[in-house]
């Protein structure tokens, strides 16, 4: 018998090893407890550094970076520590008023900071691509807004939503280089909104031309009164737990010749993963979706084209992000995080770490970023 043929039968049975999917019932219940235990270990970890255990950086990049190629390429189910995270939710995106709370209403002036704030791009809280020889933040963001232009097909006079639009960021620069598109941006995140209502009264701003208009309001309850040319949606479905709601959704606010384009954050796996710090501390319910799953759901878009793009990108986009997160202690220290600031600090220079190295392991192959185009199936 060759080794190829053994495998399957070792994965079947093994609760640690291989594709939840092919499991018998009992291996399948076996690797969700294990799964529950390596997630309270995990937990511990990233608990006693927020305590204040002190770790050096590069200890606990070489724990991720060491435990990281094990997990991807032989024990995937491990990182899937919730069985919601397996399943679509009942709700397209659920727990979203707790996600605004401890995420994207934080602060403005911490993530501004963080993320970076220049004259056409705003902060941008997705990756930067930097495969194009981008020689900073700023500029990697733009060849990653150049790259979705070239993708979804962009041309001037297209009439454009992003669903869950950030800052406005991608409008602003998209609307730089097309004198007649426009742009619809739909957030939940008030305080991102107040971001783009001030950019919308500044002459030199795009988001100020009239070509924009800004939704603030929920995913799970968007409705349009017009249909859109295409639609973009960048670094959200992180926070979909239903894709055919979804789909359902996007695809009635599509043209008949209409195109979509979705950026997500992804993994080469057989499964979705998710983590208990993020879920926690980070992305309430936020999960990552393996790359197969957007074109298995191909009932009211199907995908016609797909890319990976290679996890060294977001790497070098979480390298700069903290580094600009620690830069900017003295001005951020004195902001109201609802907790006190030496922990808010742990907390988050923890996730930077952690999804910035995961990312970055195993040469940037099996985690990285899904980019999609779909039409109307
Ligand atoms: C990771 S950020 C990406 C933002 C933007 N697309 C970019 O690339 O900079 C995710 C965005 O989705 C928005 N969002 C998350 N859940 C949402 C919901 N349920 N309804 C509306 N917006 C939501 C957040 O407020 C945030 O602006």
């Amino acid at each position: 018998m060759t080794t190829t043929r053994a495998f399957p039968s070792i994965q079947n049975h093994l609760p640690i090893v291989g594709d939840m999917n092919l499991k018998t019932p009992l291996a399948y219940k076996a690797t969700r407890f294990m799964a529950g235990a390596f997630n309270v270990t995990q937990m511990a970890l990233a608990e006693a550094y927020i305590n204040g255990l002190e770790i050096p950086d590069d200890i606990l990049r070489s724990l991720f970076n060491a435990s990281m190629p094990v997990l991807f390429k032989h024990c995937p189910s491990l990182l899937a520590p919730y069985e919601w995270v397996l399943q679509e939710s009942d709700r397209l995106a659920e727990s979203s008023r707790e996600l605004m709370k401890i995420q994207y209403d934080l602060p403005q002036a911490m993530l501004n900071q963080m993320l970076g704030d220049w004259k056409v791009i705003y902060p941008k809280y997705s990756t930067g691509f930097w495969e194009n020889g981008a020689v900073d933040l700023e500029e990697s963001q733009m060849h990653m807004l150049d790259q979705v232009i070239e993708r979804l097909e962009i041309v001037d006079g297209d009439n454009i939503l992003d669903f869950g639009c950030g800052w406005g960021c991608v409008a602003n620069y998209i609307m730089s280089k097309f004198p007649n598109v426009r742009f619809t941006g739909l957030n939940l995140s008030h305080q991102q909104c107040e971001y783009m209502r001030h950019k919308m009264q500044d002459p030199e701003s795009y988001l100020s031309s009239g070509r924009f208009t800004l939704h603030e309001g929920d995913l799970n309850e968007a409705q349009f009164d017009e249909k859109f040319d295409k639609i973009l949606s960048i670094g959200v479905f992180c926070h979909v737990g239903n894709l055919t709601n979804a789909f359902q959704k996007l695809s009635s606010f599509l043209k008949h010749d209409g195109k979509t384009f979705i950026h997500i954050f992804t993994a080469r796996i057989p499964n979705n993963m998710s983590s208990g710090f993020t879920h926690k501390y980070i992305f309430p319910h936020g999960r990552y979706w393996n790359y197969d799953a957007i074109p298995n759901h191909n009932r009211d878009l199907k995908t016609i084209n797909r890319w990976y793009m290679n996890g060294k990108n977001y790497h070098k986009t979480f390298a700069a992000w903290l580094q600009r997160f620690d830069d900017s202690q003295e001005m951020v220290k004195s902001l109201d995080y609802g907790m006190d600031y030496a922990k808010f600090r742990r907390i988050w220079r923890f996730y930077l770490m952690y999804l910035g190295t995961a990312i970055g392991s195993c040469d940037g192959e099996y985690n990285g970023n899904g980019q999609y185009l779909m039409v109307h199936a």
